[in-house]
């Protein structure tokens, strides 16, 4: 059984589905990629998950199970008890997602409180302590700093520090290190398979960039217009992808056997406007192997492994 397991997700804003019948798994102690282009909904996929879509959106169908429960079903109340204890978010901006003006230690000690964990000079070394772990060097001395006096690579990972005060199970990591430089996402891409490994943690990892998948995911679901492409292990998707965005998406990736001057590949076109409702694959108005069923009918992605496709790799 997968620890999280989204079933039929179908997310809407003025009756358009931006997330149109998403299946996604993350299983126990697994780090599960969501990879897709700048508005293809991965975001959106797991904030429904956790239940903090905002007003404007609706829920329109979909089953959530986490842990065997069916997490669709709770009232606000239990779900925000279940946030931070046993699902836990990172956000794609460290330094603006901290509070400026409290030092950085009073903060991951604040969240010890809001869970009941430790409070007052208890707490502020336990946020020590959880700084160190996650490998902020002289955490005594940062601890007391604001956030601004520490690097991005710092501040995210003392926001990880944070997300997991209360042990949660699953991590959702939402363009973790899209706001880093090369070498710092590098570090933290290596912390988070650390801690997934030694505590079991699974980790739900969304980005954009194939590279980050390469470097730490088991497996990966492609996301294109609000619908789940392809899935697969990452060994396999990178070996041999069947879905034509997913080739195109993997050949974005800069490669150490091609020579420098040579320009990075870009995908043409773009992502298809919310209003593209088609029935048929919507990747079809960019895809050079489509044919004339792309276009209108239905095409489902497979049970296990593969692709939704007419005209696979
Ligand atoms: N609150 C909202 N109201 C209306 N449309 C939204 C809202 N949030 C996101 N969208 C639209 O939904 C689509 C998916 O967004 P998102 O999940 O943020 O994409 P991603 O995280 O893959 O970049 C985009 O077209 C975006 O413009
Ligand atoms: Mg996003």
């Amino acid at each position: 059984m997968p620890l999280l397991s989204i079933k039929g997700l179908i997310v809407a804003a003025d009756g358009l589905h931006l997330i149109d019948g998403v299946d996604l798994d993350v299983e126990g102690g697994k780090i599960s990629a969501l990879v897709g282009e700048s508005g293809s909904g991965k975001s959106l996929t797991a904030l429904a998950a956790i239940g903090l879509l905002s007003n404007n959106l609706e829920l329109i169908k979909g089953r959530i199970e986490f842990d065997n429960v069916n997490i669709a079903e709770l009232s606000e109340r239990e779900m925000s008890s279940l946030r931070g204890r046993q699902i836990s978010m990172i956000f794609q901006e460290p330094v603006g997602s901290l509070n400026p003006l409290a030092p950085v230690g009073v903060q991951v000690a604040e969240s010890l409180e809001v869970h009941g964990i430790a409070s007052g000079k208890r707490a502020f070394s336990k946020a020590i302590e959880l700084m160190e772990r996650v490998g902020i060097p002289q955490p005594e001395i940062r601890a007391k700093q604001l956030p601004y006096e520490l690097s991005g690579g710092m501040c995210q990972r003392a926001m990880i520090a944070s997300a997991l005060v209360a042990e949660p199970k699953l991590l959702i990591a939402d363009e973790p290190t899209t706001a880093l430089d090369v070498t710092v996402q590098a570090q933290i891409l290596q912390l988070l398979s650390e801690l997934s490994s030694e505590l079991g943690l699974s980790v739900l990892l969304i980005t954009h960039d194939m590279g980050v998948v390469a470097e730490i995911a088991d497996d990966v679901s492609v996301m294109y217009g609000g619908r789940i492409v392809e899935r697969g292990s990452v060994e396999n998707i990178f070996a041999l992808p069947h879905h034509p965005y997913t080739q195109m998406l993997l050949q974005t990736l800069p490669r150490i056997d091609r020579p420098r001057k040579e320009e990075l590949f870009t995908i043409s076109g773009s992502v298809p406007s919310p209003g593209d409702q088609r029935s048929g694959c919507r990747f079809f108005p960019r895809c050079d192997r489509a044919i004339d069923d792309c276009k209108e009918r239905p095409v489902l992605l497979p049970g296990v492994d593969g692709a939704a496709c007419f005209s696979p790799l």
